[in-house]
């Protein structure tokens, strides 16, 4: 692979990782711009893009309820409102206690506070309207999803695969470790396959 190309792909990988979490472009484009100033043009545009991507998209979220995924899931709804829909996949046995945990242990989180200012009474709305709560696991074909309609809809409107469900217990059983990191990724890959209008599919990983 050449410099330059090598370059931009570690540009656009440090990107995502700005975007998502929310490091200031100035101070990262500061920092670039003393090694590549060409990339500063590169950043300037692709941040447009990345955000111009995501405009009436249907994207589902894999572990919910995660570090990295809570963050994702706030920076989309605040910077690109116009998304279509994010279904977020929750490990739970019904939707019921899957629409608890979201309440819990998502958007109850201070994360969301600016949300909260900027919709107000209208936050509910916004949420039903962009939000559907999916009961899963990605342990399972189908990543668990037992409501065969709710899986239909998302094979047939899916545009985005975002995987960010793991064990990030690096002390994990090896048997648990393997079903999830390892098998998990296939099952998502093949969800992904079977996504007829699929544009990317999202893989975040340690390893
Ligand atoms: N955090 C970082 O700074 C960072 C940096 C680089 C890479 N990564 C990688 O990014 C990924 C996510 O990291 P994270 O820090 O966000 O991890 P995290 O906070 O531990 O979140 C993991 C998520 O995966 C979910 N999950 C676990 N098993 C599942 C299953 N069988 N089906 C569906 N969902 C399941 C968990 O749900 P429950 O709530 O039900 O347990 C949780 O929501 C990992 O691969 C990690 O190695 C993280």
């Amino acid at each position: 692979m050449n410099y330059s190309l090598h370059s931009l792909i570690y540009t656009v990988h440090h990107l995502i990782i700005c975007f998502v979490l929310q490091i200031k472009l100035t101070t990262f484009t500061s920092f670039y711009s003393f090694f590549h100033p060409f990339l500063c043009f590169v950043i300037i545009m692709e941040i447009g893009s990345i955000l111009r991507f995501f405009e009436n998209k249907n994207i589902i979220v894999t572990g919910a309820t995660g570090f990295l995924a809570k963050i994702f899931i706030e920076k989309i709804l605040r910077v690109q409102p116009n998304v279509k829909k994010l279904y977020l996949l929750l490990r739970a046995q019904d939707e019921k206690s899957a629409l608890q945990r979201f309440n819990n242990e998502i958007i109850a989180k201070d994360l969301y506070k600016v949300l909260k200012e900027k919709w107000g009474q209208k936050l509910n709305t916004f949420i039903s309207k962009k939000i559907t709560i999916v009961a899963g696991d990605i342990t399972h074909e189908n990543l668990g999803v037992k409501d065969s309609n709710l899986l239909e809809e998302m094979l047939r409107e899916v545009d985005v695969v975002v995987n960010i469900a793991a064990t990030t217990n690096f002390d994990e059983r090896y048997d648990i470790a393997l079903a999830l990191n390892t098998f998990g990724a296939i099952n998502v890959l093949n969800f992904a396959n079977k996504c007829v209008n699929l544009k990317v599919l999202l893989h975040v990983s340690t390893g």
